[in-house]
């Protein structure tokens, strides 16, 4: 892809075209920069008539310790960049809950996964370090829904979101890497040289725990966008 802009925009037109197809579908979710031009084009469609009013939505992960509110909670980021503007009712998106008892909430999430059956289609961003949802490197591939600690390499690389003298959490609550390869597809999305070593070791390097995001590569169905900058090391 040439640029940022027309990956994400790619990626919005796959999301919206298995929303067009499967209205009740269940649609994994992610967070991060990455993702704000995509759900900014799945606001424009639904501005132009496409419902998610059936679709269900898993998130991937929540930072420990914010509560729903917090700016920086995905339970924010998720209801300003998507969800108040568009149709899907409350009670049908999920994501886990950051607050109270970390073991507990992971648990929780675990069985709703569980509950609502495979996802469709799962969007994935991939981390600076590999990561994917926040399967930090070191994750086997078998690992379920769980408690983690956040690597420094991780909560340096999304300090630019928090305010100044704001602490970066030091635990989430992150879907594990078995369920997010369960999904029936996967589309990930990595633009901006930052990038770029990453998704050359996804995609060039061992598929092994030191980048989660190389198990990408053993899905059956798995299509990677990436512009030209995260591109550059392939
Ligand atoms: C966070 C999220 C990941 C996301 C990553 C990349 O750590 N937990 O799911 O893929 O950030 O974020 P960005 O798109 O801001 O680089």
């Amino acid at each position: 892809m040439p640029d940022a802009e027309a990956a994400a925009a790619a990626v919005a037109r796959q999301i919206a075209e298995t929303v067009a197809t499967k209205p009740d579908a269940v649609l994994g979710l992610a967070t991060g920069g990455t993702m704000e031009p995509v759900y900014a084009h799945l606001v424009r469609a639904h501005r132009e008539g496409l419902s998610f009013a059936r679709v269900r939505t898993v998130n991937l992960d929540e930072y420990m310790g914010l509560p729903p509110d917090h700016p920086n909670s995905y339970h924010s980021y998720m209801a300003r960049h998507f969800l108040d503007h568009v149709d899907i009712p409350r009670g049908q998106s999920f994501i886990p809950r950051g607050e109270g008892d970390a073991d507990a909430a992971a648990r929780e999430y675990a069985a709703l996964l569980e509950r609502l059956g495979p996802v469709d289609l799962q969007l994935l961003g991939v981390g600076h370090n590999g990561h994917i949802a926040f399967n930090e490197p070191g994750t086997p591939i078998d690992a379920t829904t769980r408690v983690v600690r956040l690597s420094d390499e991780t909560r340096q690389a999304n300090r630019r979101f928090f305010a100044e003298g704001e602490t970066v959490p030091a635990e989430a609550v992150t879907m594990g890497t078995a369920q997010i390869l369960s999904a029936r597809s996967l589309l990930a999305l990595a633009v901006g040289e930052a990038k770029a070593a990453a998704l050359s070791s996804a995609l060039d390097g061992p598929v092994d725990p030191d980048c989660p995001a190389s198990y990408l590569r053993l899905h059956p169905s798995c299509t990677i966008f990436a512009d030209k900058a995260a591109s550059s090391g392939l």
